[in-house]
């Protein structure tokens, strides 16, 4: 049996093949056949938001499966919030089974002022945090690239807007999100604890995908960490420049997460793929997506050794919820990254992609990326749009690699 690592699916996912003698034909049919396989997709639309720009992403989905022969498989299951009020469990028994047995999960958004009061144990986000441990999703990985049409949202200058493209990979099981949390009395009121640390192997793992996305890009890793403050930032710098030296074409580099933090701001065409823990991540990819202009742009792949999730990177903006106001660009981005990464979809990730910046430079804009001189279009007059554009053509440019 020959072991092909197919291109266009992350480091962490292989495939195992049938025997060939391994000519180009071989590679071709064997793709043919993975990408004909139905794909075992789980929805989790979760709360707030999640809900309506799920149903853009699963409409996208649906055009790709037609324009290109693929066959997906939708089931939607309770999680978060919703699942509280329907099971009293953000995480049910047979949503984590479903997960586990999908090829890939697609996430909207979960959490809500509703279910703030319920203890930390209970709450929606113990759920996603439950959800990713219980999958073993350790990398989360977070793009922060300027869309050329979007360029005039960003609050950066002119100058420092351009060439921006940043790959996070963000660790996603460890920290202090997964260490004890206590409560206890305190003679002053009370006092809370909350633990957190890394292991060697648990840095190195993360630290790998890095350096391998590195290798495919522009060759440079910016390790960001409080190593001047924290045991845990100690080792992992020690660890990730052990690995540097297996992988001599990446150039690494170490950033204080306060240094990051403005370098962000006053230089960010400098990063490539930056590589941090989980907290600092957890902000840093905020920042950057300020950075792109709005948080509702940004999508997200976490993945481990089964399968992956996807999910934008903003929450459940209660707030907007019902509204038709909510942008379902980053789920649908979401559920491109999905098509490349977990299936090797490339070029049907490209269409959706290069689809989403025709109708932002059509000046089609939803409320968080109007601009002057451009129309405001709701989550649903968004979609119709984005439908229309994909209808109109299939992209021959970038051919399956
Ligand atoms: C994110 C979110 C989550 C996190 C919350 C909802 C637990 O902010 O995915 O960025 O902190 O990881
Ligand atoms: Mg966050």
């Amino acid at each position: 049996m020959i072991r092909t690592i197919l291109s266009g699916l992350g480091p962490a996912q292989t495939c195992f093949l049938r025997p060939g003698n391994g000519t180009e034909k071989d590679f071709a049919a064997a793709r043919d056949i993975t990408m004909t396989i139905p794909k075992k997709i789980v929805l989790l639309p979760g709360d707030g938001i999640g809900p309506e720009i799920m149903r853009a992403a699963v409409r996208v989905l649906k055009d790709c499966a037609a324009k290109f022969g693929r066959d997906f498989r939708f089931a939607e299951f309770p999680f978060g919030g919703c699942a509280i009020d329907a099971t009293g469990e953000p995480l049910p028994a047979e949503t984590l089974k479903a997960c586990r047995a999908a090829d890939a999960i697609l996430l909207g958004a979960i959490g809500g002022p509703k279910w703030d009061a319920v203890p930390l144990a209970k709450r929606p986000e113990t759920g996603l945090l439950a959800l990713r441990k219980a999958l073993g999703l350790y990398i989360n990985l977070r793009p922060i690239d300027l869309h050329a049409p979007l360029r005039g949202l960003s609050p950066l200058r002119a100058d420092r807007a351009s060439d921006v493209h940043i790959d996070f990979v963000r660790e996603l099981a460890g920290d202090v999100y997964f260490g004890e949390h206590r409560l206890e009395a305190d003679p002053s009121g009370e006092r809370a604890t909350d633990t957190g640390g890394y292991t060697t192997g648990e840095i190195e793992r993360v630290a790998q995908y890095a350096f391998a996305r590195a290798e495919t890009r522009k060759g440079r890793v910016a390790s960001v960490d409080k190593s001047n403050v924290l045991a845990m930032s100690q080792l992992w710098r020690k660890t990730v420049t052990r690995l540097a030296a297996d992988h001599s074409k990446v150039k690494l580099e170490h950033l204080y997460v306060d240094n990051a933090a403005m370098q962000l701001v006053l230089a960010p065409a400098q990063f490539d793929v930056i590589l941090t823990s989980n907290m600092f991540g957890d902000i840093l990819t905020d920042l950057g997506a300020a950075l792109a202009g709005s948080i509702g742009l940004i999508p997200s792949m976490s993945c481990g050794p089964g399968p992956s999730l996807y999910e934008p990177i903003h929450g459940s903006a209660p707030t907007l919820a019902g509204k038709d106001v909510a942008n379902p660009v980053g789920m649908i981005l979401s559920a491109a990254m999905m098509l490349r990464e977990s299936f090797g979809m490339k070029r049907e990730a490209e269409w959706i992609e290069s689809a989403v910046d025709r109708v932002f430079a059509s000046g089609i804009r939803t409320p968080d990326t109007v601009e002057p001189g451009t129309t405001k279009v709701g989550c649903i007059e968004f979609g119709e749009r984005l439908h229309a554009e994909l209808l109109e053509t299939v992209s021959h440019r970038g051919q399956d690699a």
